[in-house]
């Protein structure tokens, strides 16, 4: 679900909703295309700190930075959202240092989720 990002009223429709999405749109009138997009969770849903998930980039669209800059984005509105508050994210496993390079550290062991590896990751 798509909300309008203005930090109060986010933090308000918080109380009521999981998330909020964030989605890079490329292309011009008539052929608009969502080329990536992620999900920034409130904190108390999935984890008690806010997170960040379902990060994806569609493959036309990949290893161009669209990835980073989505993530630093969504970085960017916790921080303005909740300040001086930690991140807790599920990563993909051989996602690690992607999500290091933002300040993330592993803090759990593998498990899986959907059958695929994951860590979790505190920043
Ligand atoms: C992972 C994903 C979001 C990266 O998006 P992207 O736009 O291609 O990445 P960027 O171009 O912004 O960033 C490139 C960096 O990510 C790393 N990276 C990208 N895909 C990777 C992969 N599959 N495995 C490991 N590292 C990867 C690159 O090595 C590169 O690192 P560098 O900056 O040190 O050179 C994208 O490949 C994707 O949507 N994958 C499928 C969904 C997914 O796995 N989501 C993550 C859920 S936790």
């Amino acid at each position: 679900m798509e909300l309008p990002c203005n930090s109060s009223r986010i933090i308000n429709i918080g109380k009521l909703f999981r998330a909020y999405s964030l989605i890079a749109w490329r292309g011009g009138a008539g052929k608009k295309k969502c080329a990536a997009y992620l999900r920034v969770v409130f904190p108390g849903k999935k984890f008690s700190e806010p997170s960040i998930g379902r990060v994806l980039v569609m493959p036309e669209f990949r290893k161009a930075g669209l990835g980073k800059k989505l993530t630093a984005e969504a970085i960017g509105h916790i921080a303005k959202e909740y300040p001086n508050t930690a991140i807790r994210i599920s990563a993909q496993q051989h996602l690690e240092q992607f999500y290091s390079k933002f300040g993330f550290k592993t803090v759990s062991k593998p498990y899986k989720e959907d059958g695929i590896p994951h860590i979790e990751m505190l920043r």
